[in-house]
Formats: structure tokens, sequence, C-alpha cells
């Protein structure tokens, strides 16, 4: 390495720059000229998000997910309606009142476009945030492809029907992940997100009341805050998706072993099927999962991406350039 002259160097990393692209389009450097602080100013961002409220980490996490299952990593989550005039993500059943945490994505691009003006996409904010979501609540690092564009436009009907429901049985979890390239072992993985979070009571009600593969301790436990009833005015209180929802372990695991699952979902990937095996060897191999979670994390995150002329780099997240 001593021998290495700077130009042989820069050719070299020039030589590697361009591989990068060819063989994935995206690259971990692509940043790193045009705007070397963009890392550290989402990270500090991050960081600072999830010391006020951990929630937010998990919260990041899963924009990401919703960003990437529909059209792919372009930011389109993002869009906000505009009546009359614009239709994006934002109202879909899976979305509506539930997704969070597009304050600090909007505070995170205010500080990039004062850095390094129309450099950096919202998507690859979006996905170097769910990064560090996840190392900030204990969970693994991996490193974020980047060169993301972000898209012009949105879909409503396919974040409708493009985003797994969590009343879906494990047959149904398994296409809905398929039909993005993931198989079954990377679903089990990806579900471990539920590590972190909590959820809504209308989204588990039936669970805890109307199903027998469910610990009956538990059940009375989430009954405290979700009564039998939409009338008892309840339908938005939250549970945690696991017992430790501010930490990302390999809780989740255990629980589903428990029959704690808190989502019918959840619970489908333990309930004697296919994928019993992987969700114990988790429970038991908390790196196991950290690693495979980790690169399930990398392939996602190469969905789809809009890259090269394609898309543009949007100044506000919320809103296509003018
Ligand atoms: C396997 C299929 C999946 C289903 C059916 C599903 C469904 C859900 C539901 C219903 C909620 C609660 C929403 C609410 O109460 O409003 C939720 C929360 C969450 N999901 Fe998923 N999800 C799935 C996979 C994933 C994946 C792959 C990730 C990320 C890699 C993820 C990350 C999260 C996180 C972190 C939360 C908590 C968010 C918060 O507290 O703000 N989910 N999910
Ligand atoms: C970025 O900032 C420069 C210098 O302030 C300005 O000239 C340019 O118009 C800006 N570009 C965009 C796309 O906002
Ligand atoms: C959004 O734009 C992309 C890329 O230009 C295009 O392929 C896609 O069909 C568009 N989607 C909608 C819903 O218009
Ligand atoms: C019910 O909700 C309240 C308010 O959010 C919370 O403090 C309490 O811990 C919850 N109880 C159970 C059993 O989850
Ligand atoms: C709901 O719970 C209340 C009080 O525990 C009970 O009286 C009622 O029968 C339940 N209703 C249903 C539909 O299960
Ligand atoms: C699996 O099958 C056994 C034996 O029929 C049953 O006792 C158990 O409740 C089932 N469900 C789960 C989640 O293991």
């Amino acid at each position: 390495m001593a021998s290495f002259s700077s130009s042989s160097l820069s050719f070299f990393v020039t030589v590697m720059l361009v591989l990068g692209r060819i063989s994935s389009q995206l690259s971990p450097n692509f940043y790193s000229l045009s705007c070397p602080s963009a890392l550290t100013t989402i990270q500090t961002e991050v960081i600072s998000a999830v010391a006020k409220e951990r929630r937010m980490g998990a919260s990041l996490l899963r924009l990401h997910f919703h960003d990437c299952f529909v059209q792919g990593c372009d930011g389109s989550v993002l869009l906000d309606d505009i009546p009359g005039v614009f239709t994006g993500e934002k109202n879909a059943l899976p979305n509506a009142n539930s997704l969070r945490g597009f304050e600090v994505i909007d505070t995170i691009k205010s500080k990039l476009e004062s850095k390094c003006n129309a450099t950096v996409s919202c998507a690859d904010i979006l996905a170097v945030a769910a990064r560090d979501s996840v190392v900030a609540l204990g969970g693994p690092s991996w490193v974020v492809k980047l060169g993301r564009r972000d898209s012009t436009n949105a879909s409503l009907t396919d974040a409708n029907s493009q985003l797994p429901s969590p009343f879906l049985n494990l047959a149904a979890l398994l296409t809905s992940f398929a039909n993005k390239g993931f198989d079954a072992k990377d679903m089990v993985a990806l579900s471990g997100a539920h590590t972190v979070g909590q959820a809504r009571c209308l989204l588990f009600r039936n669970r805890i009341y109307n199903e027998a593969n469910i610990d009956p301790q538990f059940a009375n436990l989430r009954k405290q805050n979700c009564s039998n009833s939409t009338s008892g005015g309840d339908d938005n209180n939250l549970a945690s998706l696991d017992q430790t929802g501010t930490f990302f372990d390999s809780q989740y695991f255990k629980d589903l072993v428990e029959l704690n699952g808190l989502l019918h979902s959840d619970q489908q990937l333990y309930n004697n099927g296919s994928t019993d095996s992987q969700v114990l060897a988790y429970k038991t191999n908390k790196l196991q999962f950290f690693h495979d979670f980790a690169n399930a994390m990398v392939k996602m995150g190469d969905l789809s991406p809009l890259t090269g002329s394609n898309g543009q780099i949007r100044t506000d997240c919320r809103k296509i350039n003018a």
C-alpha cells in the first residue's frame, strides 16, 4: 500500500466506482464527492430524533419499507396529496393515520439542501435513515447503496394492493413478498422489523378476541387497552409489536414461539407451518437474525431505483419540483 501513488489510487477508486455502477447502478460512495457530509448529516438527525422518541426509529424504518414496496425505492411515499391536483400514497389504507416520521425527513432534507442543494435524493434519505434507525435501536448495521432518484409520481392503487395486510395468512404473505423478489427466508427476516414499534388496536382486535393460536394471558393483557367493539373509541390505542418494542433484538421471534404475536400476520410465521424452523432459529440466534435482516434490507433497497436521468432530486420531499 505504501508504494501506491495517489494517482494510481484515484484511478483504482474511479474504476471501482464505475464497476459499482455497472453491477448495481447504486453505490455506497455516490455522494462522497458531491456531498461528503450527507451520511453524517442524516445520522445526526436520526440519532437526535430517536433520543427524543425511540418509536421514531421504528417509524423511519417502516417508511423505507412502504416506499420500496410501491413502485420501488423512489421517495413516492413522501409526496403530499394536493386536492384536485395530485393523489399520492399517504391516504392509502396501509398508510393513512399510520405512517409517521415525515417531519424528521423534512428536517434532514432541509439540512442537506443548505449543505449541498439539489444533490441528495429523498429516496436515499429514507434508505439511510432506516439503517441509522435500526442501529440507534440496537440492531445491525449495513452498507447503504446510494444514487436513487426521486419519483415525479406515486401510486395510491399500488400502495393499496402491494403492501401486505396484517390479516393475511402465511401463503398470501409469501406471495406478497415473492412479488417483490423475496423468498421465504427474506420474508421472515424482514418481518423481524416488528421487533420495534407499535400497532393500533383496530389492527389486532380480531386476533386478541377471536383467534385460538394466542396465549390467553397475553390476549387478556392486550384487551385492557383494546375493547371488543369499535364503538369503544379505542381503535387507535397502541400496543408494542413485541415485548421489547423500543429495542431492536430477537424478542419478536421469542414472542411468536410463545404465541404472543400481536398481529395475525405476525403469528402466521409460527403456526405449524414452513417458516416455524426459521423463527425458532432466530429466537435462539440473534446474530443470525441480524445478519439475514441486514442482507434483506440491502435487497429491499435495491427495488427498482430511478437512476441516471430518470426522476429528479426533489428539493422538498413532499412535492415534485416546480
Ligand atoms: C410481513 C408483512 C407485514 C405486515 C402485514 C405489516 C403490517 C404492519 C402493521 C399493520 C403495522 C401497524 C400499523 C398501525 O398500527 O397503524 C406495522 C408496523 C410496523 N411495521 Fe410492518 N408489516 C409487515 C412487514 C414489515 C417490514 C418488512 C418492515 C420493515 C422492514 C416493517 C416495519 C414496521 C415497523 C417498524 C412498524 C412500527 C412502526 C411504528 O411504530 O411507527 N413491517 N406493520
Ligand atoms: C443551488 O445553490 C446555488 C448557489 O446558491 C444556486 O445558484 C442554484 O440555483 C441552486 N440550485 C438549485 C437547484 O436550487
Ligand atoms: C410513474 O413514473 C414511472 C417512471 O416514469 C412510470 O414507469 C410509472 O408508470 C408511473 N406511475 C404512475 C402511477 O403513473
Ligand atoms: C394502556 O395504555 C396506557 C396509555 O397509553 C398505558 O400507559 C398502559 O401501559 C397500557 N396498558 C397495557 C396493559 O398495555
Ligand atoms: C364485549 O365485552 C363486553 C364487556 O366485557 C361484553 O358484555 C360483550 O358481550 C362483549 N361483546 C362482544 C360482541 O363480544
Ligand atoms: C400446532 O399444532 C399443535 C398440535 O395440533 C397445536 O397444539 C398447536 O396449538 C398448533 N399451533 C401452533 C402455533 O403451534
